[in-house]
């Protein structure tokens, strides 16, 4: 490694004031755009889902920190604008990883799987994509729902709001991985979460299909897809 370059960790990352500002402001203009929670909850369950799933897979103990801090940061792009914010993530991202004097390989690394993090561009180019990609598409949870009057008139608030319980589950035996979701159908049909995740389940079939597993998708014990 250069002399000028550093080993970063995760909690580094989890603690930079810079980090944190950004996130933060990108949160409050989420919010503005009446979107869903994208805040410290959202990045650092992200973050855990994308480290296990890596863990899970017996990748090396650096990786797993590198998809952390992949995933940690995978949002910052929002503080710009929500559109193309995956690739405008990215861009910030280098900026401050290369501030913080991160190797430039580990650095590729995680600007590669932030620009290719969100719906309609992404794709699993790379094993810290793939885990980000998963960990993002599954986060979906009642806590997300910023306010509980809106479930009515937003699909999206609805659908998050509905989710009971959601966990992730790595079956190694079987090669898959499977979403199990509990859904209050009396909240939102199932139809509901089709109509706005089925493009998100797809990809997260694909990032699956990078580690050489399948992507099952169980809502209410009976499984989808
Ligand atoms: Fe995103
Ligand atoms: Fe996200």
């Amino acid at each position: 490694m250069d002399d000028n370059k550093k080993i970063i960790t995760y909690k580094d990352i989890k603690q930079s004031p810079e980090v944190r500002a950004y996130i933060k402001q990108a949160d409050i203009s989420l919010a503005a755009l009446g979107l869903t929670e994208h805040s410290f909850a959202h990045v650092t369950k992200c973050a855990e889902v994308a480290g296990k799933l890596l863990q899970d897979l017996d990748y090396e103990p650096r990786k797993v920190e590198l998809a952390k801090i992949a995933a940690f940061m995978h949002d910052i792009g929002n503080v710009i604008n929500r559109v193309d914010h995956a690739q405008s993530g990215a861009m910030m991202a280098f900026w401050i990883l290369d501030k913080m004097g991160m190797p430039y390989e580990e650095t590729a690394m995680i600007i590669n799987a932030i620009g290719n993090h969100d719906e309609g561009t992404a794709y699993p180019v790379n094993a810290i994509a793939a885990a980000v990609i998963i960990a993002d598409k599954s986060d979906v949870r009642r806590s997300r729902v910023r306010d509980k009057k809106t479930i009515f008139s937003d699909i999206h608030d609805r659908v998050n709001y509905a989710v009971e319980k959601a966990e992730l589950i790595m079956n190694k035996e079987d090669k898959e991985i499977v979403l199990n979701l509990k859904i209050d159908t009396s909240i939102s049909s199932v139809m509901d979460y089709f109509e706005i995740f089925l493009q998100r389940m797809l990809l997260c079939r694909k990032a699956a299909n990078f580690f050489g597993l399948d992507f099952k998708l169980n809502i209410n014990d009976s499984e989808q897809a």
